[in-house]
């Protein structure tokens, strides 16, 4: 069995500022690799309707199905949309979800997936909540275009409780697990210059980035032995912590990439588990 996995396609986006749609190559990308399924660990685009679109075209153009977790950008809400958990239930809707739905990979392997979300728990050690609150307020979209109805800390509980009940009952299994955001702090971006500008920014997104609690409960199972995210727009490859392989390797921005050429970029983002 083996499961192709990307992250952060940011497809509407790289598309705008590639000047071409970027769906047919990246369905090239797969069918040379030829996997037996497709994992993408959110921001596939902004909202749930082109995240759809984008899904439902990989998908038909490569000719292998694929499985999708909602990343912060697929929930982003104007409001003449509705608020997030509008988003987030029509993508938990679509075929492709794993939202609330884990799928057997094979009769020993099950695929489990939920979009997470982040509870300041990476900035609480440089930060008071107060100041965190303030920086969101100021630098990050989702203060604005993620619209839950309930702290970030209460929706990030949620998605723990939801994943909790699903690794109980798999306890048998062995599992490949992918969500939108950092599970581990060192993963998440701490500048060693806060007074430059950009480091300054790095530090203030870092409470954004992921939650403590769900490396925490990661780690209470052994039987876990894939963990997927991105988020972050950084690629690690694969690295093995704790018994797992930790699986971050992002596509990102164009304006991120080392190269400015497409089936590069796409092919290092391309992480292939054979399971
Ligand atoms: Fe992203
Ligand atoms: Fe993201």
């Amino acid at each position: 069995m083996k499961i192709l996995s990307f992250s952060d396609l940011h497809v509407d986006y790289n598309s705008a500022e590639l000047k071409r749609d970027l769906t047919g190559e990246i369905a090239d990308c797969i069918k040379r690799i030829a996997p037996d399924r497709v994992i993408v660990a959110g921001d596939m685009a902004g909202g749930a309707e082109r995240c759809i679109r984008y899904i439902e075209e990989i998908q038909e153009r490569s000719g292998v199905p694929l499985s999708y977790v909602p990343g912060n950008h697929s929930i982003w809400a104007a409001s003449k949309d509705g608020d997030s958990w509008q988003q987030y239930e029509r993508l938990r809707a679509h075929p492709s979800s794993l939202i609330d739905k884990p799928l057997a990979l094979t009769d020993e392997w099950v695929l489990v997936g939920d979009m997470g979300w982040y509870d300041y728990s990476f900035g609480l050690t440089q930060k008071t909540r107060a100041e965190i609150v303030k920086d969101k307020s100021m630098i990050w979209k989702d203060s604005v275009m993620a619209r839950w109805g309930m702290e970030d800390e209460e929706l990030t509980d949620r998605m723990l409780d939801k994943l909790r009940k699903q690794f109980e009952q798999l306890r048998g299994k062995r599992i490949v697990f992918a969500n939108h955001f950092i599970p581990y702090v060192d993963y998440a971006p701490l500048s060693q210059r806060p007074e430059h500008p950009m480091g300054k920014v790095w530090n203030m997104i870092r409470p954004f980035m992921g939650s403590t609690k769900l490396g925490e409960q990661l780690d209470q199972y052994e039987n876990i032995e894939y963990v997927i995210f991105g988020h972050k727009h950084w690629r690690h490859g694969v690295e093995e912590r704790n018994g797992k392989q930790i699986v971050c390797n992002p596509l990102g921005y164009v304006k991120e990439w080392v190269t400015d050429d497409f089936a590069t970029e796409i092919r290092s983002a391309a992480t292939l588990i054979e399971l």
